[in-house]
């Protein structure tokens, strides 16, 4: 079994051109299933709003949810880094409300790191939190939690004014305090710089190859989210139509009996006689 990486190694990773593969997981077999696959770090999104709560964003999911499900990917990869998402209102009030909840995913959850959304704007969030000793990984660019400021989710950056804004984004990040940075949906170009300007590792997901490693939210990959596919994603299974076929012909089996089998069933022990006389006492 490999040994749990910690921040210090995806820092040498970076130095070293290696790259880190993460995946988001929400329950303990995804994650057992990541673990077993050998990838560097694990996601606990708050996309499970979307992903396995079936709400149409992320903002309705709350820092409970988040717990619970931290607690169950931390179960199914003991020795995988694990990355706590923070929930939309978790880091939006005080920065001491953002300590408070970022503590939670660390002693209640056994996360490794918490994310959060956002450059300028949560710079202070990010000092609070890595001041009170946790690990930050900040996260720019199409921030899914202002999906609605943002006019919904839409690639960022394509334009050198928010470009700029971005890099500003991006030191700002770094500055306070964050160990890593996670890019969505920026042009390559923009990735390509940020990554070399800063010394902590960064990450994209949608923000092309030029980086330090590649984030993929396994609903997209495994073809189990249908709501829509954003343009970044590679599908490398169609686990949707698996799971509907073998639903399928389980409903047929069992209105045809041809489910469950002999192989299926606990026959007694004792001999029919006695069970004859059993029912008979009730008889
Ligand atoms: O919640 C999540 O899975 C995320 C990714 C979209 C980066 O934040």
């Amino acid at each position: 079994m490999a040994k749990k990486k910690s921040i210090l190694d995806f820092h040498n990773m970076k130095k070293k051109g290696e790259k880190v593969a993460w995946i988001t997981a929400y329950d303990y077999p995804m994650a057992s299933f990541a673990e077993q696959a050998g990838m560097d770090m694990i996601l606990v999104g708050d996309s499970l709003g979307m992903v396995v709560l079936g709400y149409e964003g992320t903002v309705p999911v709350t820092m409970d949810d988040c717990i619970s499900h931290c607690k169950a990917v931390r179960r199914g990869a003991p020795n995988t880094f694990i990355v706590g998402d923070m929930p939309f209102g978790s880091y939006h009030t005080t920065d001491a409300d953002a300590v408070a909840n970022a503590v939670r995913f660390l002693k209640e959850a056994n996360c490794d790191a918490i994310k959060l959304e956002g450059g300028v704007r949560v710079a202070s969030r990010i000092k609070a939190i890595a001041d009170a000793g946790i690990v930050v990984i900040g996260h720019i660019g199409l921030t899914p939690q202002s999906a609605g400021v943002l006019g919904g989710f839409k690639a960022q950056g394509l334009y050198v004014d928010s470009a700029r804004a971005l890099i500003k984004d991006a030191l700002a990040v770094q500055e306070a305090g964050a160990l890593a940075l996670l890019l969505e949906a920026v042009p390559p170009e923009l990735t390509e710089f940020i990554a070399k300007k800063l010394t902590i590792p960064v990450y994209s997901i949608g923000a092309g190859l030029p980086c330090d490693g590649q984030l993929i939210i396994c609903g997209d990959m495994l073809g189990m989210f249908q709501a829509f596919t954003p343009k970044f994603v590679k599908k490398y299974a169609n686990v949707a139509e698996v799971i509907t076929n073998a639903f399928k012909e389980y409903v047929d089996d069992v209105k045809a009996e041809r489910f469950p089998e002999d192989k299926h069933v606990y026959h007694a022990k004792d001999s029919k006689e006695d069970f004859e006389k059993l029912f008979q006492e009730f008889n």
